[in-house]
């Protein structure tokens, strides 16, 4: 049975994408006679027609390579459907590319936003299978997306780091760590790497709770504090505002970074010496972790498994010890937040950790 598979990576890159392509051309070259496209930067390759045949070789030498070989980009979702200027209607363009590449199938790697393309494209009645990645780790209907245990490493590494050097300068260090709607990755890095308070969207906080802290630990003859914070939280007042009065109210205080805004209250709270470290896309960067290679490996081989079927409209999942796959109709746009009541946050609860939100003692 021949196949001809197009392969696309859209949205944030992330470690384990090319572990990714890799499995599923190995798996594919393995189980079917499969050629492969790469279609390069994204859907954006999709629609301008930007591919290249591939060969086996160019899978060689990748597991362990950041990044993705085939160059990613944002088309946001709410776009896809809207002729700009260029006057080209996007879908069209994207059916009628792969018309002439004769493809039998179309592989995404992506996010949510990478899912809810691939499910409208599905629905347009091309033949798509999803693989969920992101740092945010907040792909509904997967118990993990790979990249994220990398950059749960990573940002580890950031917190151990200013460890040392806040004990020796009696510092605050404020770590604002990637994840703007969801707060996983702080959450799992702060819990790993023994910040005293994780601040996420999810869990509002209030800024006189993250002050107790600091002053808890003070009267501990604990000298330093590590706030762990998620790029997108907010605290209690802003979490009811609309998103235009908050970044209106953020550009009057003269920073969009949470980190540097929770730095100065406290300097001003408390007259503590605080600094910000904000890592930023370093998070996103380097080779991915032994789990990663592993996941991606797993996912992209589920994949080739289910060309070879002849399944398609679903995107690949980790559920438990098992890969499975979930409809894309069901899963794509849907996000998956941290919950109050989820077993992470109740452990690190369990271990003093404050999120400075309403339900904290
Ligand atoms: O979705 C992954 C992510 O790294 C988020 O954590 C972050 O908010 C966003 O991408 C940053 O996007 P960009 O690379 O476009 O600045």
């Amino acid at each position: 049975m021949k196949r001809r598979i197009g392969i696309l990576t859209s949205g944030g890159d992330c470690p384990g994408l090319n572990a990714a392509i890799r499995g599923v051309a190995r798996a594919s070259y393995a189980l079917f006679d499969a050629e492969i496209i790469g279609i390069r930067g994204g859907y954006k390759g999709l629609i301008e027609g930007d591919y290249q045949e591939m060969t086996k070789s160019q899978f060689s030498n990748i597991l362990t390579v950041g990044g993705t070989i085939l160059g990613t980009s944002r088309t946001p979702f709410r776009e896809m459907r809207m002729v700009g200027e260029d006057n080209i209607d996007k879908v069209a363009a994207m059916k009628e590319n792969y018309k002439k590449m004769g493809l039998d199938c179309l592989v995404t790697l992506g996010g949510n936003g990478t899912h809810k393309t691939a499910n409208l494209l599905s629905q347009e009645g091309l033949n798509v299978i999803g693989l969920p990645k992101t740092i945010d780790n907040d792909i509904f209907g997967t118990d993990f997306t790979f990249g994220f245990h990398t950059a749960v490493e990573t940002a580890t590494d950031v917190i151990d780091r200013i460890h040392t050097t806040a004990a020796s300068h009696n510092r605050v260090m404020v770590v604002e760590i990637m994840g703007n709607k969801a707060g996983w990755l702080t959450l799992y890095a702060g819990l790993a790497g023994g910040a005293d308070a994780i601040l996420i969207p999810e869990l509002p906080y209030d800024i006189n709770e993250v002050a107790k802290v600091i002053e808890k630990r003070a009267m501990d003859n604990k000298n330093f504090t590590i706030i762990a914070v998620a790029e997108g939280a907010m605290d209690i007042k802003e979490s009811r505002m609309k998103r235009k009065e908050r970044e209106a109210k953020r550009a009057e205080e003269g920073t969009s970074f949470v980190s540097v805004r929770i730095a100065k209250q406290l300097t001003e709270m408390l007259n503590v010496d605080s600094r910000t470290v904000i890592p930023g896309h370093i998070l996103r960067g380097g080779t991915p972790c032994a789990y990663d290679r592993i996941l991606s490996t797993q996912f992209g081989v589920h994949a080739a498994q289910l060309i070879s079927n002849g399944t398609y409209g679903v995107t690949v999942a980790l559920h438990g010890d098992r890969i499975v796959h979930n409809s894309l109709s069901e899963v794509a746009g849907v996000a998956k937040p941290v919950t109050p009541s989820n077993y992470m946050v109740k452990t690190a609860r369990s271990m003093g950790i404050s999120f400075c939100d309403t339900q904290d003692d």
